[in-house]
């Protein structure tokens, strides 16, 4: 079976989560795109550094110019973090042909439109599944599943790490502080959280949603953001005792053809389905004109779950490739495929 040959930059939780997915599920993989996946390189920042993940077959460099330079390698997969070097980096990459993915949020909030146009330029993909609400396929639900409908409202808890110190406050008493530590070791926060805690990364993740939801560029100065640093535990314990839950919401909406998106505490009646999300989930209400009010729901941060979304972009990529190669589809259901999914 022919290879698919792929780099990837930054081997930190979702990186490691990437390359464990590949090992586990290649049988299932190639038969749904008909394709080897061969993670081939990794550029990290310290090779020596002790990773939890067999890093066999992968040469692992410091140098972007090993993925640049490499004529085999198709595929980028970019998580990183950091936005002026990622972008540097993947401009490059983009201009070299490589089809890019990446988890990375801040960059695509920031730059998405330019590298979006240069990635047309050089007839490559970009994708970024895993950039909003981790393992929740929201991006490319809204693209296929509402591509007949006209949405009017999106919103919900796109932070995993603020709902997750909101639930740990709630439900064990514990401080912010603490919470905040918990989530840091669990690897859910930013390197510096305080893009998560200032409701920051929910902002970047609302202006993605803005752009697939409605089409339209907002910047993070278009939003009225409100972290949830000065919640106490009081407050929590007083919204509990009326009914309430508190909740930092993403919403983003229409009001008279003119998009209105803000990220805050919102207190919720404990009634509803976005008050019973508990510690790292998220959930993302989206609301059509056709279809009316749905809700998605599942891990927003987290190793495996945020992996899965980079691979579902793989996946993609690969059968674009596959396409663009052959002139035709990979048949997964034909008897080669079905032999291989099967066995795994
Ligand atoms: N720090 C982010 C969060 C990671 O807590 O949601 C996933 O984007």
């Amino acid at each position: 079976m022919q290879a698919i040959n792929i780099g990837i930059l930054g081997l930190g939780t979702v990186g490691s989560g990437v390359i464990k997915l590949i090992k586990d599920h290649q049988k299932k993989i190639s038969g749904i795109t008909g394709r080897q996946l061969v993670i081939k390189r990794a550029v990290v920042h310290n090779p020596d550094k002790k990773r939890n993940v067999d890093l066999s077959g992968i040469t692992v460099t410091t140098d972007i110019n090993d993925l640049i330079n490499d004529p085999d390698i198709q595929i980028v997969v970019e998580v990183m973090g950091t936005v002026e070097i990622a972008k540097d980096y993947i401009e490059r990459l983009l201009r070299a042909g490589k089809h890019i993915i990446t988890a990375n949020k801040d960059l695509i909030a920031i730059h998405g439109s330019q590298l979006a146009e240069l990635a047309d330029k050089n007839h490559c993909d970009l994708f970024y599944e895993a950039s909003v609400a981790g393992g929740i396929p929201i991006l490319r639900t809204i693209v296929s599943s509402f591509a007949a409908d006209r949405i009017i409202e999106v919103k919900g808890i796109v932070n995993g790490t603020t709902n997750y110190i909101l639930t740990q406050m709630s439900q064990n008493n514990v401080s912010f502080n603490e919470a905040l530590k918990s989530a840091q070791k669990l690897g859910f926060a930013e390197a510096d959280p305080t893009n998560d805690v200032a409701g920051i990364d929910a902002a970047y993740k609302m202006i993605i949603l803005t752009q697939f939801a409605f089409g339209m560029n907002v910047t993070l100065t278009d939003i009225k953001t409100t972290g949830i640093q000065k919640i106490e535990l009081a407050d929590i314990k007083q919204a509990e005792e009326l009914g309430y839950k508190i909740k930092l919401l993403g919403i983003a909406k229409l009001i008279d053809k003119r998009i209105s998106v803000s990220v805050g505490p919102v207190l919720i009646p404990a009634s509803q389905p976005l008050a019973a999300v508990q510690n790292e989930n998220n959930a993302v209400l989206v609301t059509g004109a056709a279809v009316g009010e749905t809700m998605f729901y599942g891990p927003g941060a987290g190793e495996l779950p945020t992996a899965n979304s980079v691979l579902s972009d793989i996946i993609a990529v690969t059968k674009d490739i596959v396409m663009k190669t052959t002139g035709s589809r990979f048949n997964e259901f034909s008897q080669e495929g079905k032999t291989a999914s099967k066995e795994n």
